[in-house]
């Protein structure tokens, strides 16, 4: 566990992400585009025609980067997109305008206990987002059991882990957890089927990303 995050209510800790993003959304697309990898490959891997009628949820959905993504690659899906952060909703929602009513961007937690998306959804995204839910990460991903419809898929591209302890420190000053927790509890939870799954090297292995797309049984 990393000191300083691991024991925040969720109260605290979704008011530690509202004050991060107050400056990082001014400058996350100039340079998110440099580290955080994997996010185009996971959207081409979502194993639905791109002709379905899906509906597609993406939590923490940040300045919209995916959610253009999504939209362009299923052009009649309907897309949520859900984040905390009022700075990050602002610009989702202008980088979104042109899709209309197809993206939909809400202003809040995903948060267990929730039954706004119960059984509704077929595509649930975490791009980025659950290495900062800490301890949380744990609960909203039994929450995105509860919201995927049977069949529904759980597509996830996130930091995975690195060798180097500076690296880890200084990732942990930016509320990011890497110590391959993700993919070790996808693929403990039979719940899914990994229909995807990819560790890869970043800047010659200074850190992992990992790519998974599991599919509800
Ligand atoms: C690193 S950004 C990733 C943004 C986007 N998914 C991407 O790939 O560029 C993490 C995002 O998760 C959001 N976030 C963190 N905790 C959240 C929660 N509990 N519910 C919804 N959004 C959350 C943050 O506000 C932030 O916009």
């Amino acid at each position: 566990m990393l000191p300083g995050i691991s024991s925040k209510t969720e109260k605290e800790q979704n008011q530690t992400i509202q004050n991060y993003y107050k400056f990082q959304s001014k400058i996350y697309d100039l340079t998110r585009w440099s580290f955080l990898f994997g996010r185009i490959g996971i959207v081409k891997q979502i194993p639905f025609d791109k002709k379905a009628s899906i509906n597609i949820l993406e939590v923490g959905c940040g300045t919209g980067y995916n959610l253009k993504l999504l939209a362009k690659q299923f052009p009649n899906a309907s897309i949520t997109g859900l984040d905390v952060s009022k700075d990050m909703v602002d610009i989702a929602q202008k980088q979104t305008a042109q899709f209309g009513d197809r993206v939909n961007i809400v202003c809040g937690p995903y948060m267990k206990g929730s039954t706004a998306y119960k059984d509704k959804i077929d595509v649930i995204l975490f791009s980025y987002s659950l290495t900062m839910i800490n301890p949380q990460w744990s609960e909203l991903l039994e929450q995105a059991k509860i919201d995927l419809k049977k069949g529904g898929v759980l597509a996830l591209a996130d930091f995975h882990n690195s060798n180097f302890s500076f690296f880890k420190k200084h990732m942990s000053n930016h509320h990011v957890r890497m110590d391959g927790h993700l993919l070790e509890a996808l693929k403990n939870d039979h719940t899914y089927q990994t229909v995807f799954e990819s560790v890869n090297p970043a800047y010659l292995g200074i850190w992992h990303y990992v790519m998974y797309i599991g599919k509800k049984q």
